[in-house]
């Protein structure tokens, strides 16, 4: 799962631990390297570390263990402004006293880079976010997004060849957030910077980055590119974490051939793939996605186990249509079908039979 020692790498954790209070580990024994122009994302529920790990990079806080690279070279005690890291918080944190020329050319000047030299630079950034036409104005006279493409435009303009982003789109309303997803990630592509950004939002994670990194206590659950952690997560944690997920609780009844056969708490058997069980006797948390069901019997292997389930619930929403059922004791069980011309549509109270193609069903841990 997590990574160590390439040497290859741009950015690495390298057996990375953090104690605030001396007692209890934030980060634990995290491992990870980045080559140079990726775009990679931490993404994890609140309190998991992800902050903490963005300000060791960053050199606003220090390492209880372990070591930082930065192309190859440890940099533990590199102070922050030696480090050439560009950065961008949820808030803004541009400087209201100063116009956003004066903002952007800030950083310039702390490099010591000549007056004419910084004035092109600054021109140039604000032209990349498209608010050339703002230089003169002060950050309380622009908009929350135009304040967020303001701070884009100053962790860049120095030409770091890493940037750091924590939660920097959290403040915006979600049309404008998509709109700069899609900024973001095009413009550091484009310029070939190294990104690291922190979301706890999973679309945005899986629509920017070239891999995420899933933290949970402190630790990285997995760290794969968005089509693998949505589609082989390594534990009920990322099944659960990403994307909508129907989870049933069940014993492994036997593994044969790299198949499953688990028997479900209510008495049901169905086939899955063996993720992280090992033998019969293992507690398992099944784990499928809503729109790998199937109710079409003819669609399935002839031997395929099949569940009996009762219709909940239809709900049209236009391009799909989301259908809950009961299923081995749980009312929550949800179906995604294409509404396409051919497809039927459930009537609540029918009574029908589901199944999958096992490889679309994970057997997991029972945490
Ligand atoms: N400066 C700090 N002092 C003490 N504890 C902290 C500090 N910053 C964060 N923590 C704690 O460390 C844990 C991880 O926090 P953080 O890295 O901010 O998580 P995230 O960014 O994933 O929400 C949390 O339990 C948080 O309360
Ligand atoms: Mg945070």
């Amino acid at each position: 799962m997590a990574d160590t020692g390439n040497n290859d790498a741009f950015v690495a954790f390298e057996r990375v631990q953090k104690s605030y209070d001396g007692e209890t580990l934030v980060v634990k024994d995290l491992n990870l390297s980045m080559p140079k122009g990726e775009f990679l994302t931490m993404l994890g529920p609140s309190g998991s570390g992800k902050t903490t790990c963005l300000m060791m990079l960053a050199g606003f806080e220090t390492a209880t263990h372990g070591e930082i690279k930065l192309d190859g070279v440890s940099i533990n005690n590199i102070p922050p402004h030696k480090r050439g890291i560009g950065m961008v918080f949820q808030n803004y944190a541009l400087f209201p006293h100063m116009t956003i020329a004066e903002n952007l050319s800030f950083p310039l000047e702390v490099r010591k880079i000549g007056k004419s030299d910084r004035e092109a630079k600054v021109k140039r950034a604000l032209e990349m976010v498209e608010m050339g036409d703002f230089g003169g104005r002060r950050p309380a006279q622009l908009s929350g997004g135009q304040q967020q493409r303001v701070a884009l435009a100053r962790a860049l303009v120095f030409e770091p060849e890493l940037v750091l982003m924590d939660e920097p789109l959290g403040a915006l309303d979600k049309q404008l957030r998509e709109k700069m997803q899609f900024e973001i990630t095009h413009l550091a592509h484009e310029l070939g910077i190294t990104t690291v950004y922190v979301t706890h939002d999973q679309t945005e994670a899986l629509t920017m980055s070239d891999r995420v990194a899933v933290f949970n206590d402190g630790k990285i659950q997995q760290l794969a590119p968005p089509d693998e952690l949505y589609e082989s997560p390594q534990n009920s944690f990322v099944a659960q974490f990403i994307g909508e997920n129907n989870t049933l609780e069940g014993t492994v009844k036997e593994i044969k051939n790299g198949l499953a056969l688990v028997q479900l708490d209510d008495g049901g058997l169905i086939d899955a793939k063996p993720v992280n069980v090992e033998k019969p006797g293992d507690r398992t948390l099944i784990s499928i996605r809503p729109e790998r069901v199937e109710f079409n019997r003819e669609r399935l292997s002839p031997d395929a186990h099949t569940l009996k389930a009762e219709v909940v619930e239809f709900i049209y929403m236009g391009d799909i249509f989301r259908t809950r059922l009961r299923v081995a004791g749980t009312d929550e069980f949800i179906i995604k079908t294409r509404n396409a011309p051919d497809q039927r549509r459930l009537q609540p109270g029918e009574q029908i039979e589901i199944g999958w193609l096992p490889d679309d069903c994970r057997a997991l841990d029972a945490t």
